[in-house]
């Protein structure tokens, strides 16, 4: 299908990262350290803090802390969400399971930013075993200045929701 014959209706945008007042934030035992750091960046940029845990070091499973990232920002407790594991992966997997998130993996600015332009994304995920502070930081700034371009990606992103999951 071309672009202009997407006829599926638009998913709701996040829009400009300007008006994000709230941020879930949530992580297992292997993504505690780079979630305080975002914990304190997002505050730095005024931004109130939605912190789902976990908050100590034993271990716990990355699907608990994805779907209530994932769960918060459905439930609209929170506009955007962030999960943290120790790759990144898992964590996503967990958040994209929940009706009405889009949650990307993203390892640098470019991908932050590319996930929030073409796909909507209102949950991002990161690896603290694979990226450092000072990037992840970037990535969530590019993510969260960005805005859904629309246009040829609105049929797209109307199309991953319509897929479907489960209900917050
Ligand atoms: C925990 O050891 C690790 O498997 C988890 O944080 C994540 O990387 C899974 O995808």
């Amino acid at each position: 299908m071309n672009d202009e014959a997407a006829t599926v209706d638009p998913a709701p945008s996040t829009g400009s990262g300007t008006s994000v007042a709230t941020v879930a934030v949530g992580a297992d035992h292997a993504g505690i350290a780079l979630k305080a750091e975002l914990v304190e960046h997002l505050g730095a940029r005024g931004i109130e803090v939605l912190d789902l845990g976990t908050h100590g070091s034993e271990r716990v499973d990355y699907p608990d802390f994805g779907a209530a990232v994932g769960r918060a920002v459905a439930e609209g407790r929170a506009e955007l969400g962030i999960a943290v594991c120790g790759s990144g992966l898992g964590i996503c997997m967990a958040a994209n399971k929940i009706a009405g998130i889009r949650a990307a993996s993203v390892y640098d600015a470019t991908s932050a930013r590319l996930s929030r332009q073409h796909n909507d994304a209102n949950v991002i995920c990161l690896g603290e075993r694979l990226t450092g502070p000072e990037v992840a930081r970037d990535a969530v700034d590019a993510w969260l200045d960005a805005a859904f371009e629309g246009g040829r990606h609105v049929g797209r992103v109307a199309k991953l929701d319509a897929l479907g999951g489960s209900t917050p």
